[in-house]
């Protein structure tokens, strides 16, 4: 895992909805928007799952997950990638549920998607363009 610095986390929270990409079984690519999200600490992000179906079925076959995060007041731009564990039990789900249902008592909150950020890259264009920064 990597320590996420303080501009790439405002980038996340300041890019939310995020698109958030994972992969089939079969090598099948698929992108869904969260607006869910939020960041746990330097090194975890927590994505609550309420209506994913391919992303569900795609995390549970391979936990691999990239997200990118975009803002574009600041002009900056990071995709980020780790693993994810799914949880629908314990602490980090009970805050999960809670934290949704304070925004929408309605949402389902089916899970806690918790992602540890293992690699980030620079994607805003110019001469730095796809560099690996952690
Ligand atoms: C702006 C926006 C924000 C969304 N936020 C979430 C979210 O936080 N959690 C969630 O489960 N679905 C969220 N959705 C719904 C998913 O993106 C949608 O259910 C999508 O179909 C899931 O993709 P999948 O079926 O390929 O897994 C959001 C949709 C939009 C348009």
């Amino acid at each position: 895992m990597v320590k996420m610095t303080a501009e790439i986390k405002e980038t996340i929270e300041n890019g939310i909805p995020i698109p958030v990409a994972t992969v089939s079984a079969d090598g099948v690519p698929n992108v869904a928007l969260v607006g869910l999200l939020k960041i746990l600490d330097d090194e975890t992000i927590l994505i609550s799952d309420n209506y994913f179906k391919k992303t569900e079925a795609n995390i549970k076959a391979n936990p691999q997950i990239a997200l990118m995060a975009y803002d574009s007041n600041a002009k900056k731009a990071y995709q980020v990638k780790g693993s994810v564990e799914r949880v629908t039990s314990g602490s980090i789900y009970d805050d999960m549920v809670e934290w949704v249902h304070s925004k929408n008592a309605n949402l389902p909150a089916k899970a806690a998607v918790i992602m540890h950020v293992d690699e980030v890259f620079n994607s805003i264009s110019g001469k730095h363009a796809g560099e690996k920064i952690l």
